[in-house]
Parts: C-alpha cells; structure tokens; sequence
C-alpha cells in the first residue's frame, strides 16, 4: 500500500469551492448529527434554528440527519421520514440556510437492521439474515436478506427522497453508507456473509451502494451534488479494514460521488472509534432516567468490553490519507477537527474539505470565528455529553451551553 499523497497544493480554507454541481463559500462542512429535532417525523422549529445559526455562522454547507427513505427505514420512530407530506417543512428548512448564505444538504438514509425505537412487521431488511442485537428491545428479533427485489425498491426509494430533497431546495444529499446502517450492513464483513454477487470479496459487498448512488446520481446529480458518508474501518476485528474502504472508495468513485466523507466506527460494534473516545455515560444515564431500565442495561452491556480511548485530534487522518492516496474523487476530512491547525493540514494533505459535528455543536459561529481570527482553537472538550441528547425532547445540545427550548422542538417547520 503506498502512502504518497497527492501533491494538491494546499488552498484557502475560505475561499469557494465547486462541489459537483454546486458552488460552496468555504470548505467547512457541518457534519451529519443527529439533532433529534423531529415533529410528528418533520422537522421542527428549532431544527431550522439549528440550521439557520450553522449558516449564520459561516459553514459552507450544513448537514442535515438524518432522513429515512422509508417508514420502514427509520431507525429511531421520530426520525425524519422522508416523504411529500412534510415538504414544506422541508422547504422552510432549506429557505432559512439559504437566507444565511449557506448551502444545506441531507443525510439520507435505511437502518436496515438497525431500528432501536420502532416496531417493524416481520424481519427487519439486511445484508444477510440472522438475529438482529440492535432490534431486541423493541422485538425486532430478526433480519433477513434481501433479495433483488428488495434491493430494487430500496434503491428506488433513495432516488425517491433524494428528488423530494431536490423539490424543497436542498443542495446536496449524504447517501450514509457508515456507522452500520444498511447500506453498511452490505459493506462491512461483520454484517454481509453473502456468497452471491453481493457478498464476499470488498468489491461485491460495495456492488449494491455504489449502485444506490449511482441511480441517485443519474436521477438529481445535475442540480445537486451527490456525497457518501463511508467508514475509513470498522474499527473491530472482522470488521472492514481500510482496504475495504479503499476499494468502496474506488466504486463510488466510478460511480459518480461528488465527495466522500471519512469516518469511521458502528453504532453497535464500535461507538468509540466514531468518536474517537468513549461515551459519556454519566451523561447518557441522565437523559435516560424514566426510560424504564431495559435500555440503559443495554447501553451498559453494549460499553463492556468497550477499550479505554484518549481522545486526540485528527483521529482518522492516518487512515483517511490512505484513501486519499488511492482516489481522486473529492474527500471530506473528518474526525477531530478542533483547530485552524487542523484545518490546514487537512487540505495541505490533499482533503478538499472538513467535515466538523462537536466543534460546531459546541459553538456554530465557529467557522466565522475562526475566519475573523477570533479564534483558532475550538472550546469543546470532547466529553461527548451532547450524544445522548438525540434522545432528549428538546434535542441536541452542547451540556457546556445553555439548553434547547423545549417549545421551538414541539412545532413543526412549517407550523
Ligand atoms: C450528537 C451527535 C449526533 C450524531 N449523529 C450522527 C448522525 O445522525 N449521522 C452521522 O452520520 N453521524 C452522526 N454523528 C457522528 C458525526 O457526524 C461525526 O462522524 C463524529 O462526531 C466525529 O466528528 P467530530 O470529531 O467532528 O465530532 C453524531 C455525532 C454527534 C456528536
Ligand atoms: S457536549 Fe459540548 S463540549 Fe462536550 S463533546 Fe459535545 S459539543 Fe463538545
């Protein structure tokens, strides 16, 4: 494996960028985290507050997370579902980042076997068929495999909620093919065990998600630019390796992917190596109080065993240069991104962009204080107190900051 990088001269990180089809101001992206602002499956008030102020404060483009393509496809049961009922929700989301300059994008995406908060009728959808850890607590016991025609529809339905993105003004979709979602059910060894054309060896078990972007593609990819958010590895033994992620790298490149995001880790498997560091439990069982006791013993059970993890900035870069030597596709460099340090030498390496979700939670005029001078080093400390607030009624936030108002997370966008 070679590690020479590319000798992209190092550019302005606030200068415009042409992302496929689209023209961003800077290269700072705001990366897809779950905000847990949701009415009724649309968003809410203070999901377009949340949006508006990213923009507001200068990132490039804003990303919002996550939208199943389907009812089916949710893994939380008040997730944003992606269908035409809510569209002027969507479009007053979109209209209030463009307001602030910004551009806005959505991480669209199917949980496949990884539904934790709703029933779904008969087997959850997967790569191959087995007992399903993530849908115990909810009854989910089981997942199958899909065949063709499952696979068919559910292509169809990314290219469905895709062109419902396009119709509210949205620039850009994240097709989310990491963290162990479906699309990463096919990629990662430790979820396909396949031995037809769609398992087995790296570039089989990328077939089917390069196939969904590159339906996508062909259906949106001249008004909006078309991302992947993939996995740099598992990060667990058996899972994918940074090889792998070489070779679906290099298939959704020929795909047509306008930019690949970097990260890494699974939900279930690995949640430390995502974040680079291990979840705030004291926080989490705070959030979860008078959640019965089911689910914090399961998030207990899932830690153990979990490895002690310092977190330490740019925490995928080692990884993330050697896909950066393999492709020329457009990268996002992802992972631990505190600094204008950091930020440079992210692009200096060849990365056409960063890819920020604690920083900016931690403060969202980060880009525009880091542009001004104010600032060159983020204030978040990285004690990732902000995850288990995707499950709190007034949503994410940083536990350094003042909270959400409950109020602006029960009405709906467009209400
Ligand atoms: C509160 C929170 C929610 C997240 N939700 C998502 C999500 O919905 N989709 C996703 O792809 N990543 C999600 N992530 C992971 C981030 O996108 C990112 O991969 C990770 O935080 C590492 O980037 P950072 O070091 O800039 O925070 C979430 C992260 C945080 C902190
Ligand atoms: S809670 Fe705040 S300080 Fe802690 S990781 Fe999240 S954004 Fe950073």
């Amino acid at each position: 494996m070679t590690t020479t990088l590319p000798a992209t001269p190092a550019c302005d990180p606030f200068a415009p960028f042409q992302l496929g089809p689209i023209t961003l101001r800077n290269r700072f992206i705001r990366a897809g985290a779950n905000e847990g602002m949701c009415v009724d499956g649309a968003p809410s008030k203070a999901l377009v507050k949340h949006h508006r102020d990213l923009a507001a404060g200068g990132v490039g483009l804003t990303t919002v997370a996550y939208g199943a393509v389907s009812k089916v496809g949710r893994t939380l049961e008040n997730q944003i579902w992606l269908r035409p009922s809510i569209l002027p929700d969507l479009k007053a989301l979109a209209q209030a980042v463009h307001d602030a300059g910004g551009r806005i994008s959505f991480q669209i995406t199917h949980g496949g076997s990884f539904v934790t908060s709703c029933k779904v009728q008969g087997a959850t959808l997967s790569a191959s068929s087995g007992l399903n850890k993530a849908g115990l607590l909810r009854g989910n016991y089981w997942h199958r495999a899909m065949n063709e025609s499952d696979m068919e529809r559910v292509a169809s339905e990314f290219v469905t909620a895709a062109q419902l993105c396009r119709e509210a003004g949205f620039d850009a979709v994240e097709i989310h093919m990491g963290h162990g979602y479906l699309l990463n059910q096919f990629i990662s060894p430790l979820s396909n065990k396949r031995q037809d054309a769609w398992g087995g060896s790296a570039e089989n078990r990328a077939r089917f998600p390069a196939e969904v972007l590159r339906r996508v593609k062909q259906a949106v990819g001249h008004d909006m630019a078309v991302l992947a958010k993939i996995n740099v590895a598992d990060g667990v033994p058996g899972g994918a390796t940074v090889q792998d992620a070489i070779v679906t790298a290099r298939a959704l490149q020929a795909a047509g992917a306008d930019m690949l995001v970097l990260s890494g880790g699974r939900n279930i498997e690995s949640g430390w190596f995502m974040f680079g560091s291990n979840f705030n439990m004291e926080e989490m069982a705070k959030v979860l109080k008078g959640s019965g006791w089911l689910t914090p013993l399961m998030l207990k059970l899932s830690q153990m065993g979990a490895p002690k993890v310092a977190f330490k900035e740019m925490y995928f870069l080692e990884y993330s240069r050697q896909i950066r030597a393999a492709v020329e596709v457009p990268l996002g460099y992802l992972g631990g991104v505190k600094s204008m340090d950091n930020v440079r030498t992210a692009l200096a390496d060849g990365f056409e962009a960063v890819v920020l979700a604690r920083a900016l939670i931690h403060e969202p005029a980060l880009v525009h204080r880091f542009q001004s001078g104010e600032l060159s080093q983020s204030g978040c400390s990285n004690c990732n107190g902000c995850v288990p607030y995707i499950y709190h009624p007034a949503g994410t936030w940083c536990i350094e900051r003042p909270a959400n108002s409950l109020t602006l997370n029960q009405t709906r966008a467009a209400g």
